[in-house]
């Protein structure tokens, strides 16, 4: 709305304002204007007695009258010393209503008559005494009929409001358009730039260029311009920073899981028939734990963001065979794997992902039937399905292990938050999650106990 914008306020205070000014000048020139019209009246009333006098009184009836007519009064008294003196008289159309006395009125006074002779609806009959002009007596007083006074006084009123309303709008137009080119076209400036800014911070090209030559607009500019550079350099900082985090601890993690299951190889080598390599082997094995400690230290620094997955059709049984024989290698011989997947079984996914997903999954529970230390299950099962109207694959990843601790279960697929396992840090699952989010899908423990855990995976086709 316009009247909400700076310059739409600017223009109506300076309309109020001046219109305030207007009357309160208003007042004043009609009560001057009225003083100014019955003083004349009472000058030429005067001419027209003296007149009179000067004839010595032997002027006709039909001449003073018309001297009357000429001065616009009906009776003129001139009072030349203490006698009172009637000088000219005509009949009153009707009886005096007010009686004005000039000569010790106010300008609040006068102000007041002249107001509410406007106001009047009729015209009336008043007397007016005031001083005679050069001397010439102690007082004169006239009759009068109102009506022209009336008529002028409201005259003049519409000429002075007509010319406030012209000066105040002229006024306002200038002060609006100063406004506008000083004021309010320099902060909409400001204002567009900063919403372009913010749109994409790190864009440099959008920081503002101190333009204004008005001091203070000019400061905010140069004040605006410094935050944005501070800001897209931190911004640029930070996002360089976190992709180097992100990536650095992507690889940590499973570089830590490829090293763990080299760890458990090498364990093997001592007991190697060849000394060489028996001889060898705590050295790598030390190197190698060392490795590893270094992997979990830097997980321990970032968490990990996972870039959009690379979809493509592919089939799941040779994906799960690759996990599990993965797995089957790091694992101490006392886990059985099952699985059940239709090797006609198709889906799109970024499968270098969904291994991930699976292998941390399947590990998760191998490292928790090892830490039981009992023989147990590890099951994978994978079926067409239609959940929610939706068609898709659910994977099944069950085991007979002892269950999640209740702290993982606590903050289950939070970063660095459900990690129990000694030497575990607490991303497997978070990572997992947010892999299959990637895709469309979700990940969900189905079932945890001391008879096992079931976690599933939901990948809709649509993905
Ligand atoms: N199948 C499971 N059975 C029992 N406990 C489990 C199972 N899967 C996960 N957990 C528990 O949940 C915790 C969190 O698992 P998550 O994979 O997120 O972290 P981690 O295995 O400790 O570390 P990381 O996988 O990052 O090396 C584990 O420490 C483990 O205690
Ligand atoms: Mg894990």
């Amino acid at each position: 709305m316009f009247a909400n914008t700076l310059s739409g306020r600017f223009l109506w205070l300076v309309v109020i304002f001046v219109m305030v000014a207007e009357v309160l000048i208003f007042g004043p020139s009609v009560a001057r204007y009225r003083a100014d019209y019955l003083e004349a009246r009472l000058e030429r009333a005067q001419i027209a007695s003296l007149a009179l006098l000067a004839s010595d009184g032997s002027i006709a009836g039909e001449l003073a009258a018309e001297l009357l007519d000429n001065a616009g009064v009906f009776n003129v008294v001139l009072r030349r010393d203490e006698i009172r003196e009637l000088v000219l008289a005509s009949p009153l159309p009707d009886p005096v209503d007010a009686s004005y006395d000039l000569r010790d009125a106010t300008l609040l006074g006068l102000t007041r008559d002249a107001l509410q002779e406007m106001g009047r609806a009729e015209p009336r009959i008043i007397r007016v005494i005031g001083n005679p002009v050069q001397r010439g007596g102690l007082l004169i007083e006239i009759t009068l009929d109102t009506a022209q006074l009336q008529r002028e006084l409201w005259e003049y009123g519409a000429r002075i409001l007509a010319l406030s309303l012209a000066i105040s709008l002229f006024t306002a137009l200038l002060l609006y358009l100063s406004v506008r080119m000083f004021v309010v076209a320099p902060m909409s400036r400001v204002i567009r730039s900063m919403s372009d800014y913010a749109e994409a911070p790190q864009d440099a090209t959008r920081i503002i260029t101190p333009k204004s030559n008005i001091a203070e607009l000019r400061e905010a500019e140069e004040a605006l311009q410094k935050m944005q550079k501070d800001l897209t350099g931190l911004l640029r900082q930070k996002e360089r920073l976190a992709q180097l985090g992100g990536s650095v601890a992507r690889i940590s993690h499973d570089l830590r899981n490829m090293l763990t299951t080299a760890s458990m190889l090498a364990d093997r080598m001592e007991m190697s028939e060849d000394p060489s390599v028996k001889r060898a082997a705590p050295k790598l094995v030390g190197s190698l734990s060392r490795a590893i400690n270094l992997c979990e230290s830097t997980l321990a620094f970032g968490k990990a963001e996972e870039p959009p997955p690379r979809l493509e059709r592919l089939r799941l049984a040779p994906l799960i065979e690759d996990v599990v024989e993965s797995e089957k290698l790091a694992s101490n011989g006392e886990i059985t794997f099952v699985t059940d997947v239709s090797p006609t079984l198709h889906l799109r996914a970024d499968g270098e992902q969904l291994f991930r997903v699976l292998d941390n999954l399947v590990r998760n529970a191998r490292q928790a039937l090892e830490a039981a230390r009992n023989p147990g299950v590890i099951e994978l099962t994978a079926a067409e399905a239609v959940i929610e109207g939706q068609s898709g694959v659910l994977i099944r990843i069950g085991d007979s292990g002892p269950g999640l601790p209740p702290k993982a279960r606590e903050h289950l697929f939070e970063a660095f938050q459900g990690g129990v396992r000694k030497g575990g840090v607490g991303l497997g699952l978070a990572i997992a999650a947010e892999l299959v989010r990637g895709h469309g899908g979700r990940l969900e423990l189905v079932r945890s106990d001391s008879e096992g855990t079931e976690f599933r995976i939901w990948l809709p086709e649509s993905a």
